[in-house]
């Protein structure tokens, strides 16, 4: 595991865009593993910048989301399908046949994640993957007590994840889809290089957690500890708990 230590929230996005853009400029045919939820937005923001600028192109590109909300329309604000094109790929040359997340309003769950297995792998699996952690630990929407070894599969998001996720449905935990698709751990853990991304003092004592603290399903993220290429970018806030960066 490697720790990047960056000054501020900026300081994070643009050195996980840069491990991205990197990625992409060695293997413009990559798959890229991507997340929602806000601490993304910044990284997502200065790729769009850089394709601005033509220092970096995506039209090779294929992406593969973690998850997405059970249940809501593409066109809903909220979907993870609108926040993802709404961000980042309408404002990118990306194809947008490249463009893969979890169909949430599958009329059979099961085939929806088997098949979502089978476009990863028939991709050739994950490049790079970039992770968000919850303050549970959850990554992707794999909630503590996860089996490491699921594929991609339904969830019943935790309480704490509805209570986390309400500020995007009007402040109203009632709005909030109680079900999601997600990736499993096994998939991001195949992922050739893990890279995560986490700011500000309310997530400090889950890295803590996480990733000085034993590998365990109630903690999900902790399993990253044994990826043999993980590599953690947070803010000075929120390692500050992290007795490597004190
Ligand atoms: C989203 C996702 C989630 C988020 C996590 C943190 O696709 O997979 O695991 O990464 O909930 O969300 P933020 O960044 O909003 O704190």
């Amino acid at each position: 595991m490697k720790v990047i230590c960056t000054k501020d929230y900026q300081d994070m996005s643009r050195k996980a865009a840069n491990i991205i853009s990197a990625q992409v400029i060695m293997k413009p045919n990559a798959v890229l593993g991507l997340a929602t939820g806000s601490t993304p937005l910044g990284i997502y923001d200065q790729l769009i910048d850089w394709y601005h600028k033509d220092d970096i192109s995506f039209r090779y590109v294929t992406t593969v989301n973690l998850d997405e909300y059970r249940g809501l329309a593409r066109t809903h604000e909220q979907s993870y399908w609108y926040f993802m094109h709404a961000h980042f790929f309408n404002h990118i040359d990306i194809d947008p046949s490249h463009v893969y997340l979890p169909n949430g309003n599958a009329r059979d769950p099961e085939k929806e994640c088997l098949a979502y297995d089978e476009i990863v792998r028939s991709l050739g699996g994950i490049d790079l993957q970039l992770l968000g952690i919850g303050l549970d630990g959850h990554i992707g929407f794999n909630e503590p007590g996860v089996a490491f070894e699921l594929g991609t599969h339904l969830v019943d998001l935790d309480q704490s994840t509805i209570e986390a996720n309400k500020r995007f449905f009007n402040d109203d935990a009632s709005l909030v889809p109680k079900q999601a698709f997600t990736m499993g751990i096994r998939m991001i853990m195949q992922a050739r290089k893990v890279v995560l991304v986490a700011n500000g003092k309310a997530k400090a004592e889950i890295l803590r957690k996480a990733f000085w603290g034993p590998v365990t399903p109630e903690v999900p993220a902790s399993i990253l500890q044994m990826h043999p290429d993980f590599t953690l970018i947070a803010d000075k806030e929120a390692l500050s708990l992290c007795p490597q960066c004190l």
